[in-house]
């Protein structure tokens, strides 16, 4: 694992003003890979050195950091590359943006645990039981999807389920 240079200025430890991948990855605990990863997906960028070596400034950190928490509320790579991307000049999100975003996902979030729960009910129903069936399992056939299509049995095609499994 690569260390990290660390300044000392007044005795006190001081990162460097732009760090190599490897100490981007000491610091942040990622992989090397994952922040070669993040950076081809355009959700970071770096610096190159004289030598041609990556450098990231040290906002790379907190940037990491947003994109773990988005990660945990469930958001697709794409959609923190165009939440990072609606802040002005690519900067960092800073405190306040924080919030404002953070705030639409707490709705993202709720949406999240109600499908979950009811999820969760339907599942209830199932356990121990085993039917698939089209008519009367809710997780197979939530919503009944298959009614609003008429007779007949058409998710067991879909699904690849053998034909007698559907109710
Ligand atoms: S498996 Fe029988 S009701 Fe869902």
């Amino acid at each position: 694992m690569s260390s990290i240079s660390v300044g000392i200025i007044r005795g006190v430890p001081v990162l460097p003003t732009l760090l190599s991948i490897g100490e981007l990855s000491a610091r942040s605990g990622l992989a090397v890979s994952a922040i070669r990863f993040y950076e081809a997906r355009g959700l970071l960028s770096a610096e190159r050195s004289a030598s041609g070596q990556r450098r990231f400034t040290r906002a790379t950190l907190r940037r990491l950091a947003f994109i773990a928490a988005a990660q945990q509320v469930g958001l697709t790579l794409e959609e923190i590359r165009s939440a990072l991307a609606s802040l002005p000049d690519g900067r960092t999100p800073n405190r306040r943006d924080w919030q404002e975003l953070s705030e639409a996902w707490r709705a993202r979030l709720d949406q999240r645990i109600a499908a979950l729960e009811r999820l969760r009910d339907d599942l209830s129903g199932c356990i121990g039981c085993g039917c698939l069936s089209l008519r009367r399992c809710r997780l197979y056939n939530g919503g009944d999807v298959a009614a609003e299509e008429g007779h007949g049995s058409r998710l067991a095609h879909a699904f690849g389920t053998p034909g007698h499994l559907a109710g």
